[in-house]
């Protein structure tokens, strides 16, 4: 079975013990026998003791939604249970004696009175956890923000596929959108309203302003002369099948991206004025990410050719938000648009295409 110090060095809490440390434990270590099929620990349950095992094998399990399947197998020489003499969670899963097995096992009391006696065991363990923690905490937190990234975009992919308007369409936007936030960011009436997540934010979820296009009939959406009023009606429904759509991924995974692109589907056709739709609200109570997308998607239509018109020159688009200002959008975004107009059609002329 090799010496216990092999065994704890296997561990996930007491590896790199000293000599002094392990005889300490060694003197604590209590025999305990598990008969074939008999429960070591239960899964959900509160647990105050770890196992070393001697003899035998136990099957780990746990319950994956769907039913309890085995996750790993345990033999002579491995420990099981030791999270529970550190932390008061409850088991986070069964472990199942699959013949008899003999076992060492080592209590909450005693782990705790050794730690007492000798400060360097603690120490070692507790910058072992601290280590542990924050490697477990990147891994999830980078694996969690990759997954996200990469099924927005698929999203949006998706819904570009059906939309007339295009990929740099997006991009182009989506850009817009982080500068006219960054230059807002560093206004008198935004700089303590607009964080770096909040710019992260509009980058990652303003290419999804019209995934809500996908539940409008081909008939309407790829109709290329002007849509009847009818027909407008429904195209103006894409505000709200968005929202509905990320309304209820919000009802299973709560988060302020997504609140935020719920914000943006429903809102980027509001005006300031009020005669926006679909909900018609007026000035500040629009939200800022989506009077900064409307901003950002009506100047790129202005500039950009499309099948019912051709693209105007930046010269008559500048014109047209001006004129624009303080009836269609926020006045005060509109001046800080054009006074950093010269970047915006960098950025045009940077993603071409129609
Ligand atoms: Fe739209
Ligand atoms: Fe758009």
């Amino acid at each position: 079975m090799g010496s216990l110090r092999d065994i704890l060095d296997r561990s996930e809490l007491f590896s790199g013990l000293g000599p002094e440390s392990v005889a300490r434990i060694a003197a604590c270590l209590r025999p305990v026998v598990f008969e074939a099929g008999t429960c070591v620990c239960r899964e959900g349950e509160a647990g105050d003791t770890m196992y070393v095992i001697v003899a035998g094998r136990v099957s780990v399990l746990s319950d994956m939604g769907w039913g309890q399947r085995e996750i790993d197998r345990k033999e002579p020489g491995e420990v099981c249970g030791e999270m529970a003499l550190i932390s008061d969670e409850v088991r986070s899963a069964t472990v199942r004696a699959v013949e008899r097995t003999e076992c060492l096992s080592l209590g909450k009391a005693d782990f705790e009175s050794l730690l007492d006696q000798d400060p360097a065991m603690a120490q070692s363990i507790a910058k072992l956890m601290t280590k542990r923690l924050s490697a477990l905490v990147h891994q999830t937190s980078h694996e969690l923000l990759g997954a996200y990234r990469a099924l927005t975009f698929a999203i949006a992919d998706l819904a570009e596929s059906r939309d007339p308007e295009t990929g740099a369409h997006l991009e182009r936007t989506r850009n817009y959108c982080v500068l006219l936030a960054e230059r807002l960011s560093h206004s008198p009436r935004y700089k303590d309203a607009i964080p770096k997540s909040f710019i992260e934010g509009i980058y990652r979820v303003s290419p999804l302003h019209d995934v809500g296009k996908v539940a409008v009939a081909d008939a309407v959406l790829l109709k290329p002369g002007r849509l009847t009023p009818e027909e407008f009606e429904t195209m103006k429904t894409h505000t709200t099948a968005g929202a509905g759509a990320f309304k209820k991924v919000l009802q299973q995974s709560d988060s302020e991206l997504f609140r935020m692109a719920y914000r943006i589907c429903l809102h980027h056709h509001e005006r300031w004025d009020g005669l926006g739709y679909p909900q018609g609200l007026a000035g500040e109570a629009i939200p800022l990410e989506a009077r900064i997308m409307a901003l950002a998607d009506v100047y790129d239509a202005l500039l950009s050719k499309r099948v019912y018109k051709p693209p105007m020159t930046p010269e008559t688009t500048r014109e047209e938000i001006r004129k624009a200002a303080g009836t269609q959008f926020d006045p005060y975004i509109a001046g800080i648009f054009l006074e950093n107009i010269a970047q915006f059609e960098e950025i045009h002329a940077k993603f071409e295409g129609d």
